[in-house]
């Protein structure tokens, strides 16, 4: 099969690249899938350059111990291991292979991928192979930042800063669904999209600073990390909840991770209750993300769809950090 395939760290063009590698086995408990569609999400970019120092940590010191990046799929069954009895060949299936670590697993920037037969479920008939294998990493974190950890109820006021991109197109859908009224923060050209997907209100961050609205939300959640947690914390009604979920700036051997600490200790001293959110791959969480997309109340957000020959080029998108909604990779 043909595979995009990761030799060391650096910039996308340089380091990935297409060859033809063995299919990958499917363990007693996994399934092969043919992958129809992929996307790119934050884990894939940061382990392409190897950024910050200290994920190399996790992800392999001099080049990454898994070769093949993606982790969001969308495809066809073609073969199950000898424990899996609810899924056969034929089936169409989406998922994610995301476990929350960088160094283990498949990828699925190839024709093929082997994925854990509890992280995918029926794709809807409804949903495109593109939607659905676009929908995971972003739409799970989404929907777990906002209805579970951010307890996003009516009437909230919730706060989406970085509301353009993969995670933010759908929290702003989420939060709305969940009866929020959602403010988004985004540049100039996307103010329109962000209104679309059902804010109130859109802040033009070129224009207006949201850190100068003191004690107006009972949510920020944070996908870009900009300014200093104190200063964020101040958009926030007393003991209002903030999520800091970006990776922020990921250079030098740290990246953000000081400022994400910071945060932390600011939620220690009781000024505002600071949350983290955790991707969670699993079928329950997939049949809720699936029943909010059938339902038609939240949308896959596509900017551009690649080919796999040029999943480099894909990656190198999302590195510009002015992706709208996500990257698929597909065909
Ligand atoms: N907790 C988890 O498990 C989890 C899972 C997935 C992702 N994440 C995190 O979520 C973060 C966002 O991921 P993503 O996929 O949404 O990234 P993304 O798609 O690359 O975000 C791109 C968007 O960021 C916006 N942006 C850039 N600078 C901005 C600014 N100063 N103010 C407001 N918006 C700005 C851009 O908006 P404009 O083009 O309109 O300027 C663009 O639409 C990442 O840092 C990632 O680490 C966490």
């Amino acid at each position: 099969m043909t595979a995009i395939v990761q030799r060391g760290y650096g910039a996308p063009e340089q380091v990935l690249r297409m060859v033809r590698v063995a299919v990958p086995e499917a363990g007693d408990d996994d399934v092969l899938v043919r992958v129809r569609a992929t996307s790119v999400n934050t884990p894939d970019w940061l382990v392409t350059a190897g950024v910050p120092g200290i994920l190399r940590l996790a992800a392999g010191l001099r080049r990454p111990n898994l070769q093949v990046r993606g982790s969001d799929l969308a495809g066809v069954v073609a073969a199950v291991g000898a424990n899996v009895t609810d899924l056969r060949p034929g089936d169409e299936v989406f998922g994610s292979l995301w476990t929350g670590s960088l160094g283990t697993g498949h990828g699925t920037f190839a024709e093929y991928t082997v994925v854990p037969a509890a992280q995918v479920i029926p794709k809807p008939a409804r949903l495109s192979w593109e939607e659905a294998g676009a929908a995971v990493m972003s739409g799970l974190t989404a929907l777990l930042a906002s209805r579970d950890v951010g307890q996003v109820g009516p009437g909230t006021r919730v706060l989406v800063n970085g509301a353009s991109g993969g995670v933010g197109t759908f929290a702003v859908q989420f939060a709305r669904a969940l009866g929020a009224h959602v403010t988004g923060v985004c540049g100039p050209r996307n103010v329109e999209l962000v209104r679309s997907l059902g804010a109130e209100r859109v802040i033009d961050y070129t224009k207006e600073d949201f850190t100068r609205e003191t004690g107006r939300y009972d949510l920020v959640l944070d996908n870009v990390l900009n300014h200093p947690p104190k200063v964020t914390a101040r958009a926030l009604v007393p003991g209002g909840i903030y999520i800091p979920n970006s990776i922020g700036s990921p250079t030098g051997l740290l990246g953000s991770f000081p400022r994400i600490a910071r945060a932390r200790l600011m939620s220690r001293r009781g000024a505002v209750d600071v949350r983290a959110v955790q991707c969670v791959v699993n079928r329950e969480n997939l049949a809720a993300l699936a029943a909010f997309l059938v339902s038609g109340d939240v949308r896959v957000v596509i900017d551009r769809t690649y080919p796999l020959a040029e999943a480099a080029a894909a990656v190198a998108h999302m590195m510009t950090h002015r992706a709208r909604g996500q990257i698929v990779i597909a065909g």
